[in-house]
């Protein structure tokens, strides 16, 4: 349990890093991340290297105690390695290259790129991989970041075709797998198959399944080329990646299967002008984040992570890139630091030492004000934590939490392919189905799908499109109460409508089946009554019981919720109302303990310790009897309290 920082010695003069590294020592920080957008300062021509200042920079770093992150700069190919090889650069869905004059430039597809990456990772990592000071490495920086996960070229063609044949072998087997037959679609050799873009209208589903699965595996394999080497000349070093807060473009779940433990940039005020849809919602949160955002992320990561994640990058203050900036609350800087902590985050690291006076980012907070060795509101908030901490000592491991969540990577794409309405969005789905889980007062663990589910005494799988065979056996042989929400098992892996129709695989578990499906407009809405009852919006289906029972109806009479033994299915979007209705019912049959917290105030175990963050203006008492560590049994507006309980 310790602090970090990401910090840019090539920014500042010389003169400033030992200064800077006393103070990052005062602060109580250990870990300080470098060099992952430092490509041009160390090659700043084909094969002429400078590596004078970051040897000096990670000695000076080192030698005042510091541990030292390196970032592998391969998110910033310099200027002169663009214009040598254009192909490198992206191309976006409508065929324009992407181009240089700010990060993450490149294509996964391009094979001159891979040689590139290859040859400079190996460099810095021969270099520095035995160098005392450096604790673990970074690859890249945020794989994704900008849309760039996708890309619409030759040479991502070239590489999806390859992708193709080996995956089906025979254009017979591809024909039929995308229902070719469709609209005259058949090809009759790999190389007619093109990009899944610039059709006159909507290209078939299935292949921009296959295209969005086959640059996922791109990515994969892009970061694993990086650890592979990484491994081999910096023994007994850690490697991890920066992943991001929501972002599903691509499987995060097989990247992190590749590294020791994942990372995430976790900023809270962003997340909130970017990811609430409803407008009083987001100027609620607008100066502390929402209560559940940045807790889904650190849960996702944990699970992960096996238990080990790090906040490679939190927020000191207003960041520079959502549509409005606030400044947060006095005391969230610390708050969403300790949070993390709570949900098990091993290392929370800043982001960014000194805020830049120059580039993109000049308007991004930093632990330090603009150019200047002196605190920034937030910095003086990081000082107090790194005291903390130091006084606290290590916390006790996190637990198997009470509640799984399936988080489906693929279920985003393919409800991104096709929405059938427009405002089915997977990320509120998962972010509405967690908040209520969380408002119970209860922990959650992320699962992948066809991981295992034994142990678990809730089970829910807000929307899960296609089920695996893996998938399909996870839950058949799960022991807890296991919700589904709309559109589970509506797809098989191409796509397609299952032969026994939606649920497809899971039928004979919930016992009914999905005869047709409405999306409905804002404006349409039905009403749902039972053992649970609210509102069904923007999605409903109409479904057929074979042996389930309905425990809940639609006005009309159709089936909303039913159930086989443990099996429930919820055939609709439910309005807020109806879900906290449904996350109690299931929770209650799971004989799990509940409580029901205000909209602000959330908790988090760790052995048996309790965190009790507190994001309102009010104070909080806590209702439990419990030996209070930190802080007061009244917990103050934006500020935590652990309890020994
Ligand atoms: C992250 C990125 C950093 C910096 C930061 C600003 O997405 O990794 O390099 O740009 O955002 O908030």
């Amino acid at each position: 349990m310790s602090l970090g920082v990401c910090y840019y010695p090539e920014h500042w003069p010389e003169d400033w890093w030992a200064v800077d590294a006393r103070r990052m020592r005062e602060a109580g920080i250990s870990y300080v991340r470098i060099g992952e957008f430092a490509w041009s300062r160390y090659e700043p021509e084909r094969g002429r290297f400078d590596w004078g200042w970051l040897d000096r920079a990670i000695d000076c770093l080192g030698k005042a105690g510091l541990k030292v992150v390196l970032g592998t700069p391969t998110a910033t190919p310099p200027k002169w390695l663009i214009d040598e090889t254009p192909e490198i650069l992206p191309v976006d869905e409508q065929g324009r290259p992407r181009g240089f004059g700010s990060r993450r430039h490149y294509t996964f597809s391009s094979e001159v790129y891979w040689t590139e990456s290859r040859r400079i990772v190996e460099i810095l990592s021969k270099r520095y991989g035995n160098n005392p000071h450096i604790a673990g490495w970074q690859t890249d920086n945020e794989f994704g970041c900008h849309d760039t996960v996708l890309s619409w070229g030759e040479v991502d063609l070239k590489a999806f075709r390859s992708w193709l044949r080996r995956r089906y072998q025979s254009t017979d087997q591809l024909n039929a797998a995308w229902g070719n037959a469709f609209w005259s679609m058949d090809v009759q050799n790999f190389d007619q198959v093109a990009l899944p873009n610039l059709a006159v209208t909507e290209t078939n589903p299935a292949a921009r399944l296959d295209f969005w699965r086959f640059h996922s595996q791109q990515v994969a394999a892009y970061n694993k080329m990086q650890v592979e080497i990484i491994r081999a000349h910096s023994p007994g070093r850690w490697v991890t990646h920066n992943m991001m807060g929501f972002f599903n473009e691509y499987d995060h779940w097989d990247v992190s299967k590749d590294i020791d433990f994942p990372s995430w940039d976790s900023y809270p005020l962003g997340y909130a002008q970017r990811f609430l849809h409803d407008d009083a919602e987001s100027v609620r949160w607008a100066e502390t984040g929402h209560p559940d955002i940045a807790p889904l992320n650190n849960d996702l990561y944990r699970s992960m992570g096996a238990g080990k994640y790090w906040i490679m990058e939190l927020q000191p203050g207003p960041v520079n890139w959502a549509p409005w900036n606030p400044v947060p609350k006095p005391g969230m800087v610390r708050l969403w630091a300790w949070e993390a902590l709570a949900h098990g985050a091993e290392v929370v690291s800043y982001f960014r030492w000194r805020q830049a006076v120059s580039g993109q980012e000049q308007m991004h907070a930093g632990l330090n004000l603009p150019g200047q060795h002196e605190w920034s509101p937030g910095g003086k908030e990081a000082c107090q934590l790194g005291a903390e901490l130091a006084k606290l000592g290590p916390l006790p491991a996190s637990e198997k939490a009470p509640v799984a969540i399936v988080y489906d990577y693929e279920a985003y794409w393919i409800t991104r392919i096709q929405p059938q309405g427009r405002d089915f969005d997977f990320v509120e789905l998962m972010f509405r189905w967690y908040s209520e889980v969380r408002k119970l007062g209860l922990d959650v663990d992320f699962v992948r799908p066809g991981g295992d589910l034994k142990g678990y005494k809730l089970v829910l799988v807000p929307t899960m499109p296609y089920i695996s065979d893996g998938a399909d056996n996870a839950f058949a042989i799960a022991d807890g109460i296991v919700l589904y929400g709309p559109r589970t098992g509506s797809k098989n892996r191409h796509h397609a409508i299952p032969a026994n129709l939606p649920p497809g695989p899971i039928a004979k578990l919930v016992g009914a089946r999905v005869l047709q499906v409405a999306s409905l407009r804002p404006g349409l809405k039905v009403s749902v009554k039972g053992k649970v009852a609210g509102t069904a919006l923007r999605w409903k289906e109409t479904v057929e019981t074979l042996g389930a029972q309905t425990l809940a109806k639609f006005a009309g009479g159709e089936p909303a919720l039913v159930a086989t033994g443990r099996y429930h299915y919820l055939a609709c979007w439910p309005d807020e109302m109806l879900l906290v209705s449904v996350i109690k019912f299931a929770a209650a049959k799971a004989k799990l303990k509940t409580i029901e917290l205000p909209d602000f105030i959330r908790l988090r175990r760790r052995g048996k310790l309790l965190f009790v963050m507190n994001y309102g203006e009010k104070p909080w008492t806590i209702p439990l009897r419990g030996k209070v560590i930190m802080g007061g049994k009244t917990v103050k507006p934006h500020d935590i309290a652990i309890v020994e309980c």
